[in-house]
């Protein structure tokens, strides 16, 4: 059994008094019906009192950025740990969150012992994996990322282990089971470098319409929103306009804008503008349920390992200071709202 530091059920008070005193993010973003949200890692949110501090108070929806991926949950086969996403369920209940569930069918961070079964078997094993974790979290979940990132740039299928054993017919399946695991929650499917209308996109928009068309419980389409100081997604509002106009809801999931390093005045207003066209596409989305960053400190974000010579993605600095970005998504939650479709 992962030992499990325990996570306090609510923020202590290590909010910085001026931030304490305005409004949060999440009562500024409730004012347009929209959840704001960020990706959460346990063992930083057990550890670091701030980073707890502040997603409790600045946040109603929060997303295990890994304690929710198979490799997490089932390290060994047949063996659950559910300690780290249990205490995140936990958390957000103590803290008036909802959760997204991020993610149950991916080609990534799938466990080691399932390169051992045999092609014949991956879908028992997979429909296992699915219902497991949607039965565990039964009525506690808002959304679930079903299936994650199955395409190719150019909109081709990505030629996964799942494609290759259970061929396309495995998509629909894996949103039946989930349905019938927890009929409530909400099913997305969710990926990257699809926020603007492009091939990848067209892709991702001509699959969920299949879906529909055969009755597929899928609800909504997650744009992941992994962006770039330097590129504003100009049609992403016109993208999202086209999966509401389906009638299914939208997601901004894992938004994060990175810079090359190192971060000056410039890069970081162009920051702030790239995060402010992805929030107003949001807003202005009448089925855009939620705007989710991954990750909201620069401390402890994802990028710098990935991208190397990049950082700076999110919308606090190492320090937990506002940036540019941070005052750009604030100002315009600031400002009226719209009725959003639940
Ligand atoms: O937990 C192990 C730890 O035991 C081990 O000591 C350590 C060093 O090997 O690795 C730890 O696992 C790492 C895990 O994050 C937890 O920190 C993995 O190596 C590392 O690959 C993993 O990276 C995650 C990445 O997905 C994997 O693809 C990032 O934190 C996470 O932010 C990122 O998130 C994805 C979304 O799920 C899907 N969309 C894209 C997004 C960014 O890639």
């Amino acid at each position: 059994m992962r030992d499990v530091a325990p996570v306090p059920a609510a923020g202590s008070a290590a909010v910085a008094p001026a931030a304490a005193a305005e409004p949060t993010l999440r009562e500024l973003a409730a004012r347009h019906g929209l959840a704001f949200g960020t990706a959460v890692d346990l063992p930083t949110l057990a550890g670091d009192a701030e980073y707890r501090a502040w997603v409790a108070a600045q946040f109603d929806t929060v997303t295990a950025e890994n304690a929710m991926k198979w490799d997490a949950l089932e390290p060994t086969r047949g063996r659950y740990e559910w300690g780290p996403a249990d205490a995140l369920v936990a958390f957000a209940q103590a803290n008036g969150q909802r959760v997204r569930g991020h993610t149950l069918v991916w080609h990534n961070q799938n466990p080691a012992w399932l390169t051992d079964v045999p092609p014949d078997e991956l879908g028992a094993v997979l429909k296992t994996h699915v219902q497991t974790t949607v039965r565990r979290f039964k009525g506690r979940i808002w959304q679930w990322d079903v299936v994650n990132e199955v395409f190719e740039d150019d909109g081709s299928p990505r030629d996964t282990v799942w494609l290759r054993a259970l061929g396309p017919g495995y998509l629909a399946d894996a949103f039946r089971w989930a349905h019938e695991a927890d009929p409530d929650a909400l099913l997305f499917y969710n990926d990257y470098e699809v926020e603007e209308v492009n091939a990848k996109s067209d892709g991702v928009y001509d699959l969920v319409r299949d879906l529909l068309r055969q009755g597929v419980p899928i609800h909504g389409v997650g744009l992941q929103g992994h962006l770039t100081a330097d590129h504003a997604p100009l049609t992403m509002r016109e993208n999202l306009g086209r999966f509401d106009a389906l009638g299914l809801r939208t997601a901004v999931t894992e938004a994060d804008v990175r810079m090359a390093l190192p971060a000056d005045p410039v890069k970081l207003q162009a920051q702030a503008n790239v995060y402010r066209t992805a929030l107003r596409a949001c807003l202005v989305t009448p089925g855009c349920l939620s705007f989710t960053v991954w990750g909201y400190t620069d401390r402890y974000s994802w990028v710098p390992g990935w991208f190397e010579g990049d950082g700076a993605a999110t919308i606090l600095d190492e320090n937990f200071a506002p940036k540019p970005a941070h005052r750009a998504l604030r100002e315009d939650l600031s400002f009226g709202g719209v009725r959003r479709r639940g």
